[in-house]
């Protein structure tokens, strides 16, 4: 527990430090999920009846409640690692984590109140609820199931190995890989610029969603931030503290099959060869720059570069 006189700076906190500097950049790039416009989501569904069928639209409930219900279970899950971080800068930051873990659920939330209910009520189909299991899966349970265990362990042990265990778990693979991949095809199934190789119908017959992709691309900016502590955290252990990297690597083998079972049963215009192979690529960056003795985590204003999620891009 650090000392309230433990510092020779005068102040306890440095925003110069590394923690202090990720602080400092989510203080910086705030956002609010409840001012993002999502009436032209409206209205671009029901235009779109045709093309995208109910079918269709019930995979985008699917995946709507899937990745929002995975922003609840790691808003949830983070707590514990407080116990873990050392210094005020570090439990610093681990509270904007928190909070914007806070705010993805709440967005998505959101989009669920007031679009997907409005537009399947319009369109005459069933109403849904996000959490109905439905939209679950085994892989999406056993993901989620592990990520809760790898960070409930550190309320009993906060060893070097059992706090690597839980950031590859939630850092690496549920945000890296998971959020990151589901969000990049999201956005590229919805957005204006989207990489065409995800879908597999022309651009024109795929409904825009501005609303969806300015969220997601702020959460995917907020995302680049947690991993790139979580990757930071997991370097210094490995290559500091003498953790062995076969923790890291069992780790994502035991986790990336329920990765690809997360995306492989949701159907309509998308490749899922494309998307596993955009996870698999992000997870082998990411190993690289743990595992290389000379790998650098890029700086954190490189991480949260993500178009669309320029500060104050939605004033
Ligand atoms: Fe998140
Ligand atoms: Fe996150």
């Amino acid at each position: 527990m650090a000392k309230l006189t433990s510092t020779d700076r005068g102040t306890r906190s440095d925003p110069d430090s590394f923690a202090g500097g990720y602080f400092r950049n989510a203080v910086y790039r705030h956002w609010d999920p409840h001012d993002i416009d999502l009436a032209s989501d409206r209205e671009a569904l029901l235009e779109y009846e045709d093309e995208f069928t109910g079918e269709e639209f019930d995979m985008l409930r699917l995946g709507v409640a899937r990745f929002g219900g995975g922003e609840e279970a790691v808003t949830e899950d983070l707590m514990p690692l407080g116990l873990a971080l050392e210094g005020t800068d570090a439990q610093m930051f681990l509270t904007t984590q928190l909070y914007e873990e806070a705010k993805h659920t709440r967005f998505f939330d959101r989009y669920w109140e007031e679009v997907l209910d409005p537009v399947a009520e319009e369109l005459g189909l069933e109403p849904a609820d996000p959490t109905d299991e439905r939209y679950l899966n085994d892989d999406y349970v056993a993901m989620f199931d592990a990520v809760e265990d790898a960070m409930a362990a550190l309320l009993d042990d906060q060893s070097p190995e059992t706090q690597t265990r839980a950031y590859s778990h939630y850092h690496i693979v549920a945000e890296s890989v998971l959020a990151q991949t589901a969000y990049y095809s999201l956005q590229s199934a919805f957005g204006e610029t989207g990489d065409d190789a995800v879908i597999t119908r022309s651009r024109e017959e795929m409904p825009t969603l501005p609303g969806l992709v300015d969220g997601i691309a702020k959460i995917r900016s907020d995302e680049g931030r947690h991993v790139g502590f979580g990757m930071h955290e997991v370097r210094r252990l490995v290559q500091e503290e003498g953790v062995d990297e076969a923790v890291v690597r069992g780790t994502l083998t035991e986790l990336m099959p329920h990765v690809a079972g997360i995306f492989t049963d949701i159907e309509g215009p998308v490749d899922h060869g494309a998307i596993v192979e955009y996870a698999r690529d992000k997870l082998t960056r990411r190993l690289d720059i743990i595992t290389d003795a000379d790998g650098e985590v890029p700086p954190v204003e490189e991480l949260v570069a993500i178009e669309g999620a320029d500060r104050g891009a939605a004033d």
